[in-house]
């Protein structure tokens, strides 16, 4: 079972809950801007909010590797927003690309707000989350 993780980070939050991810399922983190290189079972794929809207770099990169994707699981940080969900889920019906109802989110600092998260309990959850998809 082919797994991968992608994510899109500003300031890092949520490239930390990438890096616990890839390392619970025994596969190595890296951006958006890196392809898919082959059919991918099960693809984690993170992001934020900025002004309400993810980065139209994860936009592209669904776009770009639609075709070998086959299930989405959603991971997110933000400061105010409950998650990435919904704009994820408009974003995988446009591209055709199956997105799990299951998906991870925390706070992400952002200046005064939420300091020091994702902490290790954030962490801590998020391995869990993506060894119970994957076993
Ligand atoms: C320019 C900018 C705009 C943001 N707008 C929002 C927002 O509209 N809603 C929200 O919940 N968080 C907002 N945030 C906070 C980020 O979503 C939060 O800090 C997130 O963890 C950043 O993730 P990253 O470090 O992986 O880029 C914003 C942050 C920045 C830098």
């Amino acid at each position: 079972m082919k797994v991968a993780v992608r994510y899109y980070t500003r300031s890092g939050n949520t490239r930390k809950l990438a890096e616990a991810i890839a390392e619970a399922v025994g596969v190595t983190a890296q951006p958006v801007s890196v392809d898919l290189d082959e059919q991918t079972e099960i693809l984690f794929l993170g992001s934020s909010v900025y002004a309400a809207g993810m980065d139209i770099a994860v936009k592209h990169f669904v776009e770009d590797n639609q075709n070998k994707i086959g299930t989405i699981y959603n991971f997110s940080t933000a400061a105010l927003l409950s998650s990435t969900y919904k704009q994820m889920k408009k974003l995988a019906e446009e591209c055709g690309v199956e997105l799990s109802p299951r998906e991870f989110h925390c706070r992400g600092s952002f200046g005064p707000l939420h300091k020091g998260r994702p902490n290790e309990a954030d962490l801590a959850a998020a391995r869990m989350f993506a060894q119970d998809i994957c076993r």
